[in-house]
């Protein structure tokens, strides 16, 4: 069905205008961060449900914190299509990557809820929380727990302030011994469907508004410990230095050098730390992060044994010791045929041609999800490409196109499934 213009245009200018409003909630005076299981979580949750109430939908929040809605369609029964995206932030975040997801998604309900009583399947809306792993290092953990993929271990997780999960979800408010309530058996899920920007610049670049997702790339995380010896910074020769911060730099530039030798593969150091961080003291240890992406797992997991490798060779060259914890890891995510089809489709009843298909760089809740139902994505232009920092940005006319692919496509689903 033909979307009403006037209440299409007024949609989009609501989710640009409900991106700016949570962009105030955030535990930065200036900024934008929203980590899991914080007061900025709990107050963001209750607008949201407010949001998809107004839309028609039931709402509760699930035992990992993430904020549901269900529409039923004609049978109560019936497995629902699922529609979100993430509602936490990196540091110092944009005001669209996840968001603009959920927001959308609850425009679709309030397109096509008044129709959806007749439909074959129920339409369920997610805001996820920890898409991004901002607090506990591990990322995805409301979907994983969604997926029913949640490990024992992850409750000793720690932030940067020594607090536990298990700690963290009671002072939320939320019981670590009901996790698995959060899990939606495969049955009840007839798909995940997200809209997210495109944190990359290839749509912008190809000239086009929007694209479908075929894969989600595959990561891993690590925490990287470097041990030397912290001794005078006058007294003591370079013959004599065990430099864990030097050590630590020729990794990261290792881990640039190996993955650039390798196809479809990024790695990053975000953070290094040096103890005991004196400007008169050799760095006695050094801790810092390695995050590898890759369009294959076998790629990404190569490249982490070179680094390894490296990682032995500077250490026995410069009289250290090295050890890592592995904090986070996804394989790599097939969008589901029926999926990117309809995705396809959706688009294409905007106007749109030759619509392009990319895999995804960045990391999404489809991957842990992707482990219970079959999911797909629609990306939308992000002009530049830049995203996880305050310039990442959306245009109101793509918003307007994407929400109509959005609705279209999971109008295509509904009919499928019919
Ligand atoms: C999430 O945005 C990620 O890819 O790190
Ligand atoms: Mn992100
Ligand atoms: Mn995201």
């Amino acid at each position: 069905m033909q979307p009403d213009p006037a209440a299409l245009h007024a949609a989009a200018v609501r989710i640009m205008a409900r991106c700016d409003e949570l962009a105030r909630y955030s535990s930065l005076a200036t900024g934008i961060e929203r980590v899991y299981l914080s007061p900025e979580h709990a107050r963001v949750n209750r607008v949201a449900a407010r949001w998809m109430r107004e839309v028609g939908l039931d709402t509760w929040q699930d035992e990992a914190g993430n904020q549901c809605g269900h529409l039923p369609g004609r049978d109560p029964d019936a497995p629902s299509l699922l529609l979100g995206s993430h509602l936490d932030t990196v540091r110092d975040a944009g005001r669209f990557d996840g968001i603009l997801g959920v927001l959308m998604a609850i425009e679709v309900v309030r397109a096509l809820g008044p129709r959806w009583r007749t439909a074959p399947i129920g339409l369920d809306v997610v805001a996820f929380w920890d898409e991004e792993g901002a607090r506990f290092g591990t990322a995805l953990l409301g979907s994983s727990a969604m997926a029913g993929l949640w490990k024992p271990e992850w409750w000793d997780l720690t932030d940067e302030h020594g607090t536990t999960l298990r700690t963290a979800f009671h002072e939320f408010g939320l019981d670590p011994g009901r996790i698995g309530a959060a899990a939606r058996p495969a049955h009840t899920l007839a798909g995940y469907l997200e809209a997210h920007i495109e944190q990359g610049p290839d749509l912008d670049r190809g000239n086009a508004p929007l694209g479908v997702v075929t894969s989600i790339a595959s990561a891993r995380r690590f925490a990287v410990t470097i041990e030397g010896e912290a001794r005078h910074a006058g007294g003591t020769r370079y013959e004599d230095r065990r430099d864990a911060l030097l050590g630590a730099s020729e990794v990261a530039l290792a881990v640039e050098r190996l993955c650039r030798a390798q196809h479809h593969i990024v790695g990053t150091v975000g953070r290094l730390e040096t103890f005991p961080g004196a400007v008169n003291v050799v760095p006695g240890e050094a801790r810092l992060t390695v995050d590898l992406r890759g369009e294959h797992d076998d790629h990404r997991d190569r490249v982490w044994r070179d680094i390894s490798t490296e990682l032995d060779q500077i250490a026995g060259r410069r009289g250290l010791r090295w050890s890592a914890t592995e904090l986070h890891e996804a394989p790599a995510v097939w969008c589901d045929g029926l999926l990117q089809d309809v995705v396809r489709a959706g688009i294409e009843d905007t106007g749109a041609r030759d619509v392009p298909t990319m895999f995804s760089r960045a990391g999404h809740d489809a991957m842990a999800i992707g482990a219970v139902t079959g999911v797909g994505m629609l990306f939308l232009r992000n002009p530049d490409g830049i995203s996880h920092h305050p310039a990442e940005s959306v245009s109101l006319a793509d918003v307007e196109t994407g929400l109509t692919a959005l609705t279209a496509t999971v109008e295509h689903l509904a009919r499928e499934a019919a």
